[in-house]
């Protein structure tokens, strides 16, 4: 495929892409879903790896979120993305690459990211979670998941115990570079966060919790 060609191809992929992840989940959305492409067409450019491969997988990595009849999401998404594919004329071999870099993109099915390909898409999709964005979409997040701000099924813990170990599960080197001021900005929201809530509690108007 010419780059004309191609990106009229990813053009009308990002289209299909777009029914499906029209839904009320808007931390999963097609943003997402662009942001990750771009995340991964830097990290495959550095590393070297398949662009076409990680920007399709990318794309299509959450689509099957809503209404998912497979063991997991990223099963689920992996299924329907090898259907649009095919049905859009894309080899055998690039199909097989991009599910393979889908179904490994979370670790809820226990599939270890094995091609440089599906550890660029992990590694994409992880650092849509740090940074003003990765704030963003932790908050709406809750409001689906119906967390606090802090405490038992709160924002605060899901970032605690997963978005702060994020960093130990990159794969790219090039990955950690980008997650790091990122997680730093993060990390100085909830020093601020915690400082409010500390003056509010000082002058003896704080909840409890
Ligand atoms: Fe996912
Ligand atoms: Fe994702």
């Amino acid at each position: 495929m010419d780059n004309t060609a191609n990106h009229d191809a990813l053009q009308q992929i990002i289209q299909v892409a777009q029914g499906f992840y029209a839904r009320k989940d808007r931390a999963h959305d097609l943003d997402h879903a662009l942001r990750v492409r771009e995340w991964g067409r830097k990290l495959a450019l550095e590393e070297g790896a398949d662009i076409t491969v990680v920007e399709l997988a990318a794309l299509l990595h959450d689509i099957g979120r809503s209404g998912a009849v497979e063991k997991t999401h990223a099963e689920s998404s992996a299924g329907l993305a090898v259907n649009i594919l095919l049905k859009n004329g894309y080899s055998e071999e690039i199909v097989s690459q991009v599910r393979e870099a889908i179904v490994s993109h979370s670790r809820e099915a226990g599939h270890e990211p094995k091609t440089l390909e599906a550890k660029i898409v992990y590694d994409a999709d992880k650092l849509d979670f740090v940074g003003a964005i990765g704030l963003g979409r932790l908050f709406i997040w809750a409001g689906v998941q119906g967390w606090t701000l802090v405490g038992e099924n709160s924002c605060e813990k899901f970032y605690r115990e997963r978005i702060c170990s994020y960093r130990d599960h990159l794969f790219t080197k090039t990955a950690r570079t980008f997650y790091d001021p990122l997680f730093l900005y993060m990390e100085g929201f909830w020093q601020q966060f915690h400082a409010e809530r500390f003056k509010i509690s000082d002058s003896g108007q704080a909840d409890s919790r």
